[in-house]
């Protein structure tokens, strides 16, 4: 029996999480149709990945449009703008599943867009759902649009809940590998260089999300991401450092089974789960040999060690526009570290700075967590520049 194909659009395809779609739809030609690519500076990948795919619709920031005019062999090809034209894309007719694989709070309109027009969203974005998850899944639930996430730790906890009532849910573990200084004395930390932190040990990612690995600051967005998809309170979700980051995280019910879900350190894995779900089909990536692991660990998480994460569940708690402003800060706070501006140390000084000088609003629509954003970045820029 001949199946409808899959019709994908890909938002950040030049990125990891971009890439690694790719390759999980290249070996499913029969099932995936690409119907839209966008990039943001990197021509010559998009322009790689249009001739492969065959795209309706690419998308290049402003300042490269021009010169992709040239690079699209194929005349079929619609060249739009990025970010301006993700919303459009994000609610074309022609597409059935959209995958965010960009970072950012910029993110936060198409994903809107997505959701808006009823599309299977399956997002690695974390951004979005941190500063408005709250508006998000509501008109998720007006829209009935399916939200599958890709975010390993997230999907994880997706899997963990099919077939069991959500209201049996009792903790949630979300797990974290430790980042590049889980072993790293803190009195070195300000000895570290841009190079030392973006080793990480086991995933390779963009260099935004490692950084926030390195803090932990990542697990604190990830704690708020899970509340967010999953209606969770914060006193219900417990980090645990888990070294080896093959559990991807768990739930513990009511009756104190507790479901977890495990796999290599692939995100092939729960891109591929997000766009094929409810199905699951083989992957041809290699199996968790448990014989060579011989063992699981787990620490609790250090929070005099990584004083960023103490402060993301401090916003966890709080939550309004606390979330949006502690995202936008950390955008500037960690391309200041990357381009060598700021010591690594100084990522939470600022981060915490900002955070007090908020007035915070609860429950904010999307023009204020919008505000909140820009309010914050400018801050930031205040503290630094
Ligand atoms: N990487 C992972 O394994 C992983 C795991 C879980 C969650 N995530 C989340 O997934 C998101 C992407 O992470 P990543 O590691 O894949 O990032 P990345 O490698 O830096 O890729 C970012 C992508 O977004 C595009 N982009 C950058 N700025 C943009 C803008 N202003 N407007 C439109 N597009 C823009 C980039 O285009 P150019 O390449 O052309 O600049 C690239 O395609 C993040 O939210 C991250 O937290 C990632």
């Amino acid at each position: 029996m001949s199946r409808k194909k899959k019709r994908v659009a890909i938002l950040g395809s030049t990125g990891t999480i971009g890439q690694n779609t790719l390759r999980v739809v290249r070996r499913f030609p029969e099932r995936f149709q690409v119907v839209a690519l966008t990039a943001f500076n990197n021509l010559k990948l998009l322009a790689r990945q249009a001739a492969e795919f065959d795209p309706d619709y690419v998308a290049v920031s402003k300042d490269r449009y021009q010169s992709l005019t040239g690079k699209i062999e194929n005349k079929k090809t619609k060249l739009l703008l990025a970010p301006d034209d993700l919303e459009h894309i994000a609610s074309l007719k022609s597409v059935d599943i959209v995958v965010i694989g960009m970072g950012g709070s910029v993110a936060l309109k198409p994903f809107l867009s997505a959701v808006r027009a009823g599309k299977t969203i399956a997002p690695a974005n974390k951004e979005a759902l941190v500063v408005a998850g709250h508006l998000i899944m509501k008109e998720a639930q007006k829209y009935q649009s399916l939200i599958v996430p890709v975010d390993s730790e997230q999907s994880a906890i997706f899997q963990a809940l099919q077939g069991n009532d959500r209201q049996e849910l009792k903790k949630v573990y979300l797990t974290a590998s430790g980042g590049a200084l889980l072993n790293v004395p803190s009195k070195i930390f300000d000895r570290l260089t841009v190079q030392d932190i973006l080793n990480h040990p086991r995933w390779k990612m963009g260099k935004k999300i490692t950084v926030d690995s390195a803090t932990l600051l990542n697990k604190g967005f990830e704690v708020i991401e899970a509340m967010r998809l999953f209606q969770l309170q914060t006193d219900e979700i417990q980090v645990l450092i888990h070294p080896e980051a093959i559990i991807h995280s768990m739930v513990e019910y009511l009756d104190g089974s507790i479901i977890a879900q495990l796999g290599i350190t692939d995100m092939r894995l729960p891109i591929q789960y997000a766009l094929t779900y409810p199905e699951r089909w083989e992957t041809g990536l290699k199996a968790c040999d448990f014989f060579k692991l011989g063992q699981l660990n787990f620490q609790k998480p250090d929070l005099k060690k990584f004083p960023c994460l103490a402060l993301a569940l401090d916003v966890s708690k709080n939550m309004g526009t606390y979330p949006s402003v502690m995202n936008a800060a950390d955008e500037i706070i960690v391309d200041a570290f990357l381009k060598g501006i700021i010591p690594f140390k100084k990522i939470y000084t600022i981060l915490s700075r900002v955070l007090r000088k908020h007035q915070c609003i609860a429950c904010p629509d999307l023009e204020e967590v919008i505000a909140a954003d820009r309010w914050a970045r400018e801050e930031t820029k205040s503290f630094i520049y």
